[in-house]
Formats: C-alpha cells, structure tokens, sequence
C-alpha cells in the first residue's frame, strides 16, 4: 500500500460499500470473514476477546434469518500448520458468547468441510481452522479463494474482519472475485466510526504510536506527518527511531532497515516544521531497560544514550511519559496505536498505563486507539468495555491505515452500496 497516493476519506451518512442489509441472504449459507486474531497469554488462553464480541453483532443477524453461517480467520503467523495457533479454542469461547453450539472444522478447505456445512442445519455456526495453516492465504491465491468458496459452496460472502482489511489476501480480496461479497456491521461500523472522526479532527491531533509490528506500520509515519500536529513514539517503534538517529540501543527491538523510508519521513517533518522537528516527532529521552525478560526484573531507567549491549529498552522512562503527558494535555484528538512498551508485564506497561489514564481523565480529548494488543491493555486497564475513551477499535494496522486515508484492499473490493 502507498500512503502518498490516496488522502481521500469517502464521508457520508452511509457507508459505501453493500452490506449484508442489502442482500436477500435469508436461509442462504453465508462466509463470513472475521478477524479472530485474538492476544494469546503465555499458556496459549485467549487473553482478551473483543474481537470476538465485536463480531456477534453480524453472526447474530444471519442466524434470525436462517442462515448456515461459516466463519473464517486466521490467527498469528504460523508457517505451515501449528496446533498451538488452531481456531478451535476461539470456536469454544465463540459458542459461550452467543450460548449456543458451534462446529469447529479442523480445515478450511476440502470434503471435510464439505460434509460439516452440507450436514449443518438452518441458523447454526461453523468456525473453520486457522486459514493462515495454507501458504495460499497470503498469497491472495485465487484457486485457494475457489477451494474455500467450492467446499462451502456459500452464497454470499461477508467481509467483517475489519482488523485484516488492509491485507489483499485470499480471504480478503481473490474470494471476493468468486462470490458476491458484501461489508458485515463491525466493518461497517469501524469505517465510519474512524472516518467520520477523521474528516475534520479537533486540533491538536496527536498521533502516538509504539508495539512490534514496525516495518507494518512505519509507512504510516510518513503520513501521519501531514495530518498529526505532534507524533509521539513509543515502543519498539521508538527503538527503531532512535538507532535511525545513531544510538546504540543495545539489545533492544529495532528494524534497522527502515532508513530509506526515515529519510523521508525526516524530510517531510522538516519541510512542515522546520527545525522544530524533534518537537514534532517526540522520540522518548530516556527508557525502562532490562537484560532479560524475567517477571522479577526490575524497571531501571536510562538515558537513552547510555544503553548498555546487554540493556533491552522495554518501555518508555519516567521523563519521558512526564514529556508525553504535557503534550497529551494540550491535545483534542489522540489517535494511539501500539502500546508504549512491553505492557503484557506490569514493569514495563507504566507509559502505556499513564497514557491510558490522561485520556481517561480527560474525555474532552477525542480518542481513538486501535491494535490488537493496545486494545488488550486498554481494556483491561479500563475493567469495563472501554468507556474510558472514544473508540477502540478492533483494528490495528486496518485503523492506523484507514486513518492515514489509505484504501484498503479488503473493503475496495466489495460490493458498492445500492444508489
Ligand atoms: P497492536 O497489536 O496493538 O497493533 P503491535 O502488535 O504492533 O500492536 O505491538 C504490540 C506488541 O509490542 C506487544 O506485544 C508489546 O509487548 C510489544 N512491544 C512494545 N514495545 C516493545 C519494546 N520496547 N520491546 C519489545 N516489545 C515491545
Ligand atoms: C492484526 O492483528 O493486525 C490483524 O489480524 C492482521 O494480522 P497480520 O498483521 O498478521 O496480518
Ligand atoms: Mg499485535
């Protein structure tokens, strides 16, 4: 995906793809895509399931009206198949959320599916396994969209995964060349949630952005240039950042090959602020280090010049989430994707955790925060469905693009809404 290509938000009252209001799927099979991308814990439970709340909604829709309703996801990046990345357990967490049974299929394709979905009556829930155990998926392989749509032999495609929108994969874009495909309530929901919010933003809009996922995110900067007036970084995004600039980050998460790309971005933010650019893009000053993962590891701050090659920056230091709160303070809008540290521990989730708080603490700031794991720990630290903010959106690289006002290959290609 470019990000300079497109900077266009289609705004309206309704949203402009099809959705499954606009077809006559009553008693029909159905596929659905969703995005149970779900945070596992250390002994492979599912740590938090909005993602999976956040898709009843639709599935709830298709059965009042009769339909056999097969869902498809994919979860984590296996390389082949890998049982400890199997669908099954959020098929079994899926059947205590809508109090009802749902079939979980071992495959994805093939007669095994087949006979599940022929053998399935009216207004019941298939889940099928982890897409992602073929490497067709990726591939956005169009014979293997044929195998999905032939073994379920579906009528209608639904596209509710908004969280892997922004991926032109199988069961995101060649599907949609076999079957009418059509957008489900959570998508449809998210679009115009974060494009409303992102047409005309109250200003100050800061953007903050951390997590792992680096290389996926880091072309968004280059956006984000244009549209925050402030950008503050955290995370093994800021480690990135920081070795760009020449220091040593030790042991730390870094992409190291991502300077192309910072160059530019460097002189996009120069060529808006000037020499204010440090301002601009506010790279923590010092960070939490530790040498090893180790749960009884205590959080020592550095400077962030003086990393030792054993050191791992695993969160953002105390002057720095003091930095970053005086330019929240000052903020209306704050857009936050990745968290600011390695916030799965406690030791190392305290600028994630303050960042939480200020937004909590001042609900006239719109806030919209988005990713998989930044929802994981924005939930749980809010103990209740998020009230504390805006929207927290179920996607992660789909919302942090859609807000940068890429087109998303996942959405573009459904059905257009009816004139
Ligand atoms: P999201 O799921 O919210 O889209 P990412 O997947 O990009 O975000 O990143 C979240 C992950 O990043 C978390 O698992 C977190 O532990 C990890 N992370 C954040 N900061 C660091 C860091 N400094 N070093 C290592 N891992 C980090
Ligand atoms: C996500 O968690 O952002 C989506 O499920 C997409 O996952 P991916 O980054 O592995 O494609
Ligand atoms: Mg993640």
């Amino acid at each position: 995906m470019r990000y300079n290509e497109v900077m266009t938000y289609r705004v309206g009252t309704s949203f402009f793809k099809r959705t499954i209001r606009d077809v006559p799927l009553d008693t029909q099979t159905v596929l659905m895509r969703a995005d149970y991308n779900v945070p596992l814990g250390p002994d492979g439970q599912i740590s938090d399931d909005l993602r999976i709340r956040a898709s009843l909604p639709t599935i709830r829709y298709l059965l009042e009206r009769g339909c056999k309703v097969v869902i498809i996801s994919h979860l984590g990046r296996p390389v082949g198949r890998d049982s400890s990345l199997s669908l099954e357990p959020v098929a079994a967490r899926l059947a205590k959320l809508l109090r009802r049974d749902v079939r979980f299929v071992n495959d994805c394709i093939g007669d095994r599916v087949y006979q599940a979905v022929k053998r399935a009556p009216k207004a019941s829930v298939l889940v099928l396994e982890n897409l992602r155990f073929y490497a067709q998926e990726e591939a956005d392989d169009p014979q293997f969209a044929r195998q999905i749509t032939e073994a379920t032999k579906a009528r209608y495609f639904v596209q509710d995964g908004f969280g892997v929108v922004h991926r032109a994969h199988a069961s995101t874009h060649a599907i949609t060349l076999y079957i009418p495909s059509v957008a489900g309530f959570l998508l449809e929901k998210e679009y115009m949630t974060i494009t409303t919010a992102m047409q005309a933003p109250k200003r100050p809009l800061v953007a903050v952005l951390g997590g792992a996922k680096v290389s996926d995110k880091i072309g968004v900067i280059e956006r984000f240039v244009s549209i925050a007036d402030t950008i503050i970084m955290g995370g093994a995004m800021a480690n990135t950042l920081l070795a760009y600039k020449g220091l040593s980050m030790g042991a730390s998460k870094v992409e190291s090959d991502q300077n192309t790309l910072l160059d530019r971005v460097y002189a996009a933010a120069r060529k808006k602020v000037g020499d204010r650019v440090d301002d601009f893009i506010v790279l923590p000053t010092d960070v939490a280090v530790a040498t090893s993962l180790d749960p009884h590891m205590e959080r020592r701050i550095v400077d962030v010049q003086e990393l030792h090659p054993a050191d791992s920056a695993l969160d953002i230091g105390d002057a720095s989430i003091e930095q970053m709160v005086s330019v929240i303070n000052t903020a209306q809008t704050v857009i936050w994707n990745g968290t600011l540290g390695y916030a799965e521990m406690p030791t190392f989730a305290h600028g994630s955790a303050r960042l939480a708080l200020e937004l909590a603490e001042h609900p006239r700031i719109m806030s919209i925060i988005g990713g998989g794991d930044t929802a994981d720990f924005v939930l749980k630290w809010d103990g209740h469905h998020g009230e504390s903010f805006s929207h927290v959106s179920t996607g992660g690289g789909a919302s942090l693009e859609l807000m940068a006002g890429a087109k998303l290959p996942g959405i573009e290609s459904l059905l257009d809404a009816p004139r």
